[in-house]
């Protein structure tokens, strides 16, 4: 079955599924039960036998899990057999961060170069890159083989840089710039917003001292 008729929820939380197969597995851990699981993860049992069940139900009675090749098959599901290219624009603070996290290559995504429009920023040296003009970036898109752009640039510009993207057949885009671009059906957005995930915190430290 492909990964078409998943719902959101499932998909979202199928990452926090693979990264804890994946600490199983570093621990050689090879067989574990949906209540086992249920501990370790914070789902309940049944929303984990639920969840999995839409994959083909890799769980048999009485054995548990696999966790290998349940690992392996969400990996599957989620792309990340697979390796993808990306670019990186905006070499400011956060892009600057992003960049020097190697996790994001470890898991199969590469940053291949660096664009910014500062004149200032542009032939700095980033880790091993040299930042390039992005004016380039159609260019470079055209000559390498790049799957994903990631947007760390303020929100002015931000919508017009996506439309150059779009316009050499960049079909992914993480964007941490606070604005909901538009862009055609065949791309895909998935916007981080740190300020709304510190927002949410704040709303429920305050909903928690409301109970006390
Ligand atoms: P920064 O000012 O350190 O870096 C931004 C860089 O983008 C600068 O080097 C600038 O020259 C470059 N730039 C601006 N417009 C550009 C364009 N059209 N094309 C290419 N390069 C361009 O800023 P910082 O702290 O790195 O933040 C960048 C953006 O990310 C901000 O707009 C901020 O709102 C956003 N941000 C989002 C977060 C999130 O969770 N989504 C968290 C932190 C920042």
């Amino acid at each position: 079955m492909g990964s078409k008729n998943i719902s959101m929820a499932v998909i979202r939380r199928l990452p926090k599924y693979h990264r804890y197969l994946g600490e199983l597995l570093d621990k050689d851990i090879h067989r574990i039960s949906s209540k086992e699981l249920s501990e370790i993860i914070g789902f309940t049992a049944s929303q984990i036998r639920q969840d999995l069940n839409n994959f083909g139900g890799f769980g048999q009675q009485g054995y548990g899990y696999n966790v290998e090749a349940l690992h392996n098959e969400i990996g599957k599901i989620l792309g990340l057999d697979r390796k993808y290219n990306a670019i990186l624009i905006g070499a400011g603070n956060l892009g600057q961060a992003i960049a020097n996290y190697s996790g994001f290559r470890k898991a199969g995504f590469e940053v291949k170069a660096l664009f910014d429009a500062n004149p200032k920023m542009i032939g700095l040296k980033i880790r091993d890159f040299e930042v390039l003009d992005s004016e380039e970036i159609e260019k470079y898109v055209e000559e390498h083989n790049i799957d994903i752009a990631i947007l760390c640039i303020p929100k002015n510009g931000a919508q017009d840089t996506v439309n150059r993207l779009v316009s050499v057949g960049i079909k992914g885009i993480w964007n941490f710039a606070p604005i909901d671009l538009e862009v055609p059906k065949d791309v895909i957005v998935e916007n981080v917003n740190l300020t709304e995930s510190l927002f949410t915190l704040s709303y429920l430290m305050k909903e928690s001292e409301e109970e006390l």
